[in-house]
């Protein structure tokens, strides 16, 4: 089943996110405006306001608070992604040019910060002092993610702790936040709403696992971004981490440095490929996504817990 199928019941409200995405990024600056609805219109899977939403279905749903929370978690991920790009330097996301590659780093920077901005003024509507709480300390999270990868790049003396610590905060804590928050604009209680959060944290660690994973085994085509930049960058996944466990696959996965290519690093990956570590990679995956569906079973039974079941059972093992 495709990822849209499994929430075609909220499909009249992901119109009016994805109305409500255009609207807000509308700004009268021509370069921020041009560069955000690029972005925006290069697709993605909105699965964080897709979240957001169902989490909100355990409460009092009203789509025109909660469509708040649910474009500023979009909102949030894409200047995420937006600033990802220029410290990854990547040229493709969602099979289009990334800002970066189409202007410049700096109309990256400011295009991420005037997103970023946009979503805190939407959250505003939410009269919740916790909320905002949740959602600045997720943010202070990503950063610290992002910047520890920065630091462990091409240091091989890191292990899955190090791994799993890094892509928490990088992934896991703003796709936990986003069921959290959904679940606190519509007055969720306490006890359910932090299930909701570690539902989501879980499912996060195992989407950014299959994206690592997907690193290593997709096409660029299937992917809509380069595929094997990870290593290239000297960025140590689940993967090579598993690789590296073995001493002469870790001797070859050792030599990869700032000045190989891709045609220097694609042996490498083959060997990764050869060595069972993806096979592991999608074993720990499949842990984290065991635990996510196991705390959805503590939850009331309802349509969105159903559909948080199947969407976390895709996204766990999605092909792109
Ligand atoms: C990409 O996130 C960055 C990661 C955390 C892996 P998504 O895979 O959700 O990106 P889009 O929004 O669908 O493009
Ligand atoms: C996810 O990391 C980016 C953020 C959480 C900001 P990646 O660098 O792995 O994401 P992709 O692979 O570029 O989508
Ligand atoms: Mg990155
Ligand atoms: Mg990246
Ligand atoms: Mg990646």
């Amino acid at each position: 089943m495709k990822l849209k199928m499994m929430y075609s019941f909220l499909n009249s409200d992901i119109n009016i996110i994805e109305k409500t995405l255009e609207e807000t990024i509308q700004s009268e600056s021509i370069l921020l405006r041009q560069a955000s609805m690029h972005t925006l219109q290069a697709g993605g899977k909105r699965i964080r306001p897709v979240f957001v939403l169902l989490a909100g279905k355990f409460g009092h749903y009203n789509i025109e608070l909660m469509k708040n929370v649910a474009v500023a978690l979009e909102l949030i991920h894409m200047a995420s992604l937006v600033h990802d790009d220029v410290i990854d330097d990547a040229d493709l996301r969602r099979g289009k040019p990334t800002v970066k590659s189409k202007w410049d780093n700096k109309t990256a920077m400011y295009t991420g910060d005037f997103v970023f901005a946009l979503a805190l003024e939407l959250m505003t509507n939410i009269k919740r002092p916790l909320a905002h709480k949740i959602l600045a300390e997720t943010i202070v999270e990503v950063t610290i993610g992002e910047i520890q990868q920065i630091k462990d790049k091409y240091r091989y003396n890191q292990n899955l702790r190090d791994y799993l610590r890094r892509i928490k905060r990088k992934t896991a804590l703003l796709i936990a936040s986003s069921c959290q928050l959904g679940a606190i604009a519509a007055d969720v209680e306490e006890s359910i709403h932090q299930k909701l959060y570690r539902f989501g944290y879980y499912v996060g660690m195992s989407f950014q696992i299959t994206d690592d994973i997907l690193d290593f085994t997709a096409t660029e085509k299937e992917l809509g971004k380069p595929a094997g930049s990870d290593l290239l960058q000297g960025n140590i996944t689940a993967p090579a981490l598993y690789a590296m466990e073995n001493h002469k696959f870790r001797r070859e996965i050792e030599k990869v440095n700032e000045q190989m290519t891709p045609s220097d690093i694609a042996p490498i990956i083959n060997l990764i490929k050869q060595s069972g570590a993806i096979e592991k990679s999608i074993a720990l995956s499949d842990q984290y996504l065991d635990k996510a569906l196991a705390i959805l079973e503590e939850l009331p039974e309802n349509k969105a817990k159903k559909t948080l079941r199947d969407i976390a059972k895709f996204i766990g093992r999605r092909k792109f």
